[in-house]
Protein backbone atom coordinates (compact mmCIF):
# COMPACT_ATOMS: atom_id res chain seq x y z
CA UNK A 1 0.00 0.00 0.00
CA UNK A 2 1.49 3.60 -1.21
CA UNK A 3 0.81 7.04 0.06
CA UNK A 4 0.75 10.00 -2.03
CA UNK A 5 0.55 13.28 -1.35
CA UNK A 6 -1.59 15.74 -3.67
CA UNK A 7 -1.34 19.64 -3.39
CA UNK A 8 -3.91 21.65 -5.69
CA UNK A 9 -1.60 24.33 -5.78
CA UNK A 10 -2.72 28.12 -5.34
CA UNK A 11 -3.48 28.38 -8.97
CA UNK A 12 -6.03 25.72 -8.63
CA UNK A 13 -7.55 27.43 -6.13
CA UNK A 14 -7.57 30.74 -7.38
CA UNK A 15 -9.07 29.58 -10.79
CA UNK A 16 -12.03 27.62 -9.11
CA UNK A 17 -10.38 24.22 -10.27
CA UNK A 18 -10.68 22.66 -6.90
CA UNK A 19 -13.82 20.31 -7.62
CA UNK A 20 -12.58 19.57 -11.65
CA UNK A 21 -9.28 18.35 -10.40
CA UNK A 22 -10.83 16.40 -7.50
CA UNK A 23 -13.44 14.76 -9.68
CA UNK A 24 -10.78 13.52 -12.08
CA UNK A 25 -9.14 11.76 -8.98
CA UNK A 26 -12.11 10.58 -8.25
CA UNK A 27 -13.26 9.07 -11.18
CA UNK A 28 -9.84 7.70 -11.87
CA UNK A 29 -10.88 5.38 -8.85
CA UNK A 30 -8.04 6.93 -6.43
CA UNK A 31 -9.42 6.98 -2.29
CA UNK A 32 -9.04 10.14 -0.79
CA UNK A 33 -8.03 9.41 3.31
CA UNK A 34 -7.11 13.01 4.28
CA UNK A 35 -7.89 16.51 2.67
CA UNK A 36 -7.80 20.31 3.97
CA UNK A 37 -8.02 23.72 2.99
CA UNK A 38 -4.62 25.41 3.81
CA UNK A 39 -1.95 28.32 3.36
CA UNK A 40 1.44 26.72 3.54
CA UNK A 41 4.22 29.13 5.10
CA UNK A 42 7.83 29.53 3.77
CA UNK A 43 9.18 27.14 6.49
CA UNK A 44 6.86 24.65 5.06
CA UNK A 45 7.55 25.49 1.77
CA UNK A 46 11.30 24.82 2.35
CA UNK A 47 10.95 21.35 3.28
CA UNK A 48 8.70 20.21 0.88
CA UNK A 49 10.96 21.80 -2.08
CA UNK A 50 14.21 20.98 -0.13
CA UNK A 51 15.34 18.73 -3.23
CA UNK A 52 14.86 22.12 -5.54
CA UNK A 53 16.76 24.24 -3.31
CA UNK A 54 19.99 26.06 -5.17
CA UNK A 55 18.11 25.39 -8.69
CA UNK A 56 17.19 28.40 -10.21
CA UNK A 57 13.49 28.43 -10.54
CA UNK A 58 13.97 27.37 -6.08
CA UNK A 59 12.86 30.92 -5.12
CA UNK A 60 9.71 31.67 -7.47
CA UNK A 61 8.85 28.13 -6.88
CA UNK A 62 8.41 28.70 -2.79
CA UNK A 63 6.80 32.15 -3.41
CA UNK A 64 4.54 30.87 -5.81
CA UNK A 65 3.65 27.39 -3.61
CA UNK A 66 3.08 30.20 -0.48
CA UNK A 67 1.25 32.62 -2.36
CA UNK A 68 -2.96 31.82 -1.66
CA UNK A 69 -4.98 28.93 -0.02
CA UNK A 70 -3.87 25.39 -1.26
CA UNK A 71 -5.93 22.49 -0.97
CA UNK A 72 -3.51 19.11 0.81
CA UNK A 73 -4.94 15.72 -0.17
CA UNK A 74 -3.40 12.09 1.40
CA UNK A 75 -4.31 9.03 -1.09
CA UNK A 76 -3.48 5.44 -0.22
CA UNK A 77 -3.41 2.07 -2.38
CA UNK A 78 -1.63 -0.13 -4.42
CA UNK A 79 0.78 2.00 -6.90
CA UNK A 80 -1.07 4.99 -6.31
CA UNK A 81 2.17 6.75 -6.78
CA UNK A 82 2.43 6.33 -10.26
CA UNK A 83 -1.34 5.99 -11.21
CA UNK A 84 -1.37 10.20 -9.73
CA UNK A 85 2.08 11.25 -12.05
CA UNK A 86 0.53 9.47 -14.89
CA UNK A 87 -3.00 11.63 -14.37
CA UNK A 88 -1.47 14.84 -13.35
CA UNK A 89 1.10 14.68 -17.01
CA UNK A 90 4.60 16.29 -17.02
CA UNK A 91 5.81 18.90 -15.05
CA UNK A 92 5.83 21.79 -18.20
CA UNK A 93 2.34 21.66 -18.79
CA UNK A 94 3.49 22.57 -22.40
CA UNK A 95 4.43 19.39 -22.97
CA UNK A 96 1.88 17.05 -20.73
CA UNK A 97 -0.32 14.73 -23.08
CA UNK A 98 -4.29 16.18 -23.55
CA UNK A 99 -6.18 14.30 -20.95
CA UNK A 100 -3.42 14.70 -18.16
CA UNK A 101 -4.84 17.75 -15.48
CA UNK A 102 -1.40 19.81 -16.21
CA UNK A 103 -1.94 19.35 -20.04
CA UNK A 104 -6.16 20.08 -20.08
CA UNK A 105 -5.66 23.23 -17.35
CA UNK A 106 -2.29 24.69 -17.62
CA UNK A 107 0.55 26.21 -19.86
CA UNK A 108 3.33 27.56 -17.86
CA UNK A 109 5.69 25.25 -15.96
CA UNK A 110 5.35 27.89 -12.85
CA UNK A 111 1.60 27.60 -12.50
CA UNK A 112 1.27 23.63 -13.53
CA UNK A 113 -1.64 23.36 -11.07
CA UNK A 114 -0.92 20.76 -9.17
CA UNK A 115 1.81 18.80 -6.94
CA UNK A 116 1.51 14.91 -6.62
CA UNK A 117 4.49 12.93 -4.96
CA UNK A 118 7.04 11.39 -7.09
CA UNK A 119 8.44 8.02 -5.68
CA UNK A 120 6.85 5.69 -2.56
CA UNK A 121 9.39 7.10 0.42
CA UNK A 122 8.61 11.13 -0.74
CA UNK A 123 4.86 9.87 -0.78
CA UNK A 124 5.70 8.88 2.75
CA UNK A 125 7.22 11.79 4.01
CA UNK A 126 5.43 14.46 2.04
CA UNK A 127 2.33 12.86 3.68
CA UNK A 128 3.67 13.01 7.33
CA UNK A 129 4.81 16.59 6.70
CA UNK A 130 1.46 18.05 5.80
CA UNK A 131 -1.12 15.66 8.22
CA UNK A 132 -0.94 14.11 11.84
CA UNK A 133 -2.65 11.00 12.07
CA UNK A 134 -5.39 11.78 13.51
CA UNK A 135 -6.24 13.89 10.33
CA UNK A 136 -6.24 10.90 8.34
CA UNK A 137 -8.93 8.33 7.96
CA UNK A 138 -6.30 5.27 7.34
CA UNK A 139 -8.61 2.39 7.74
CA UNK A 140 -11.54 4.03 5.60
CA UNK A 141 -12.55 0.87 3.64
CA UNK A 142 -14.79 1.75 0.44
CA UNK A 143 -17.40 -0.48 -0.60
CA UNK A 144 -16.13 0.05 -4.45
CA UNK A 145 -12.39 -0.91 -3.56
CA UNK A 146 -13.38 -4.83 -5.01
CA UNK A 147 -14.41 -2.98 -8.24
CA UNK A 148 -11.25 -0.93 -8.87
CA UNK A 149 -8.38 -3.02 -7.13
CA UNK A 150 -8.49 -6.51 -8.06
CA UNK A 151 -8.08 -8.29 -4.81
P1 LIG B 1 5.72 18.87 -8.26
O1 LIG B 1 6.88 18.47 -7.36
O2 LIG B 1 5.23 20.27 -7.99
O3 LIG B 1 4.64 17.84 -8.24
O4 LIG B 1 6.21 18.88 -9.76
P2 LIG B 1 7.08 17.78 -10.50
O5 LIG B 1 7.44 16.66 -9.58
O6 LIG B 1 6.38 17.44 -11.77
O7 LIG B 1 8.39 18.62 -10.86
P3 LIG B 1 9.68 18.92 -9.97
O8 LIG B 1 10.87 18.60 -10.79
O9 LIG B 1 9.57 18.29 -8.62
O10 LIG B 1 9.61 20.50 -9.81
C1 LIG B 1 8.83 21.10 -8.80
C2 LIG B 1 8.13 22.32 -9.35
O11 LIG B 1 9.11 23.31 -9.67
C3 LIG B 1 8.71 24.03 -10.81
N1 LIG B 1 9.74 23.91 -11.82
N2 LIG B 1 10.12 24.89 -12.57
N3 LIG B 1 11.45 26.46 -14.51
C4 LIG B 1 11.78 25.20 -14.36
O12 LIG B 1 12.64 24.66 -15.03
C5 LIG B 1 11.08 24.41 -13.36
N4 LIG B 1 11.30 23.14 -13.12
C6 LIG B 1 10.44 22.82 -12.12
C7 LIG B 1 7.38 23.45 -11.28
O13 LIG B 1 6.33 24.26 -10.76
C8 LIG B 1 7.39 22.07 -10.66
O14 LIG B 1 6.07 21.60 -10.44
MG1 LIG C 1 8.26 16.97 -7.68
Amino acid sequence: MERSLIILKPDAVQRGLIGTIIGRLEQRGLKLIGMKLMQIDEELARKHYGEHEGKPFYSGLVSYITSGPVVVIAVAGANVIEVIRNTVGATNPAKAAPGTIRGDYAVSIGRNLIHASDKPESGEREVQNFFTDAELLQDFRRDTDRWIFEQ
